[in-house]
């Protein structure tokens, strides 16, 4: 239909932003149709708002002076892996129980484009190359399947771990096609819930919606932040109260040792009492790219590692560790009344960040152009925005080698945060739990290898081992499998059994 008879020639003219129709008589009648789609679902005084506050936000002199304002997280509000194993056997008993209880749920961010990683698919697609070729998906349904099981076994009771999956319009069909096809891993579908974050425009610095074709506006999700107006305008908030939910753990997608609902760290939020808490490991290196948990105007926060400044990374305790060194592993719990307050009431309130990007554009003249500058910005919420609005905040530190190992980029001679080191990292944890279970490896010649591997070549593990997830969820139950047995790797472990795969068969 023609834009000024449905009005939105109109529209685009109050908000100023007209020049999205600047090319209307050059494209096709589905074009046409598919631009006046995307417009008509658009606020456009709502979306002006959000660029004239992130962009004060973002130019006042806050910035400068945060690195002032910056405290550590303070020692009580911490729980440790290491300083604290009397009681961790304590919150993962508790927080079993709630997981019998079905009050635990697990909230997965999925929703975003995995640029740096490189592919045109969801992440959790992702296959980084293990013996077993399972994706990040599969990994993370069959967790929650053991936990349930572990669950069950112990409290007698059925029970289910609903699975809240947040995803774009750029991933919804390929994510759900891709459950469906590998028949949900063996969850119940219909605890199995998809739901779809918002989309913001890319604006340029004086405001205009940047088109990225003549007929198409350059969109992105809107942060993982998304997730709190996403779970209220799809009526998340309602399934989990129906359900009876009461704790929820939300983490990405990208991490391969992800603890999906793990029970010690829910055991332990909700010792504390806690609304809201956070997942750290020690960040070692003040540039790697991690957010670092800490107070901020008395308040916590996470201050993300595109908005420290260098100095402050760079800040050292008395005992020469980073002076924040909370490193954010993007794995958060909420009470559920905690979470409906902030759908509710303060999600409007949370402001943008914002990135400043190169966007590909169409001139005034209809050329493509690729800038080789930022020429202007994405906005975003994130997930961790509401920290500052917990009444009672605990933090819990885990061990870096057991829980931590983003895949961000694709991978490239020493390279950070990829698929080989993602791999690496799951059958490095996967060894020392053998080795913990009282199993050994052997090599070609029939000699026990050394129980702390070096890489031989810098290439590839000499020890290649792969628990799967059904089998043993946390490194539990596989002394019945391996104690006082040797393995030539590579050793697989699976429902069906113990099994050695052909020497360099992977
Ligand atoms: C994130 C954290 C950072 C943390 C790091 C650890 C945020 C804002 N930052 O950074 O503090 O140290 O992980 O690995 O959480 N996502 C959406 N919708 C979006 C954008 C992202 O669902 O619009 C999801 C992604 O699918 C992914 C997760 O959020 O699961 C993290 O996104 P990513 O952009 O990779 O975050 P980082 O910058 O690495």
């Amino acid at each position: 239909m023609d834009p000024s008879v449905s009005g939105l020639t109109q529209r685009l003219a109050e908000a100023d932003q007209s020049h999205l129709l600047q090319f209307w008589g050059e494209l096709s009648p589905e074009q046409q149709a598919e631009l006046t789609l995307d417009l008509q679902g658009m606020d456009f005084k709502e979306i002006n708002g959000f660029f004239k506050n992130a962009m004060e936000v973002s130019s006042s002199s806050k910035h400068e002076k945060m690195d002032a304002r910056m405290e550590p997280v303070p020692r009580e509000v911490l729980g440790s892996v290491t300083r604290d194993r009397g009681s961790l056997k304590e919150w993962e008993q508790a927080g079993l129980h709630h997981i019998s209880q079905s009050k635990v749920a697990a909230l997965l961010l999925a929703g975003g484009q995995g640029t740096r990683l490189g592919v045109s698919y969801p992440k959790g697609m992702y296959d980084v190359g293990l013996p077993s070729h399972k994706t990040l998906f599969q990994i993370q349904a069959e967790r929650i399947l053991k936990l349930q099981q572990l669950a069950e076994q112990k409290h007698k009771i059925k029970c289910c771990i609903p699975w809240y999956i947040m995803t774009s319009g750029r991933t919804m069909q390929s994510t759900k096609d891709f459950f469906s096809r590998h028949n949900y891993f063996g969850l119940d579908k219909s605890n199995i819930i998809f739901f779809q974050q918002g989309m913001l425009p890319a604006m340029d610095y004086n405001g205009k919606i940047i088109l990225e074709s003549k007929g198409k506006l350059s969109m992105a999700p809107d942060g993982n932040g998304g997730l709190y107006r996403a779970l209220g305008n799809q009526g998340i908030m309602d399934d989990m109260e129906r359900r009876g939910i009461q704790f929820i753990h939300v983490y990405c997608v990208d991490n391969i040792l992800v603890k999906v609902a793990d029970p010690t760290f829910v055991g332990f939020c909700v010792q504390k009492g806690a609304d809201c808490g956070a997942k750290v490991v020690e960040k070692t290196n003040p540039t790697e790219a991690v957010g670092v948990v800490c107070k901020v105007d008395g308040h916590y926060q996470v201050v993300e590692y595109s908005e420290i400044t260098l100095a402050t990374a760079e800040k050292r305790s008395s005992d020469g560790r980073l002076m924040f060194n909370a490193g954010n592993v993007a794995n958060h719990f909420f009470s559920f009344p905690f979470l409906r307050d902030v759908v509710q009431k303060y999600e409007p309130k949370l402001q943008h960040h914002v990135a400043q990007k190169k966007i590909p554009f169409v001139d005034s003249q209809g050329h493509l152009i690729k800038p080789d500058k930022p020429n202007g910005i994405k906005m975003e919420k994130f997930v961790f925005d509401i920290f500052q609005l917990a009444k009672t905040f605990a933090v819990y530190e885990v061990l870096r080698e057991d829980e931590f190992s983003p895949l961000k980029n694709a991978d490239s001679q020493d390279g950070k945060d990829t698929p080989s080191t993602a791999k690496h990292a799951l059958i490095s944890l996967h060894h020392r739990w053998v080795l913990n279970a009282g199993g050994h490896f052997i090599d070609e010649n029939g000699r026990r290898v050394p129980a702390i591997p070096s890489l031989k070549d810098g290439t590839d593990l000499p020890i290649k081992c792969e628990i799967c997830p059904l089998v043993s969820y946390g490194g539990e139950g596989l002394e019945e499998l391996v104690k006082g047995r040797e393995f030539h790797p590579t050793l697989m472990i699976d429902e069906h059994g113990v099994h050695e795969l052909v020497k360099n068969g992977v």
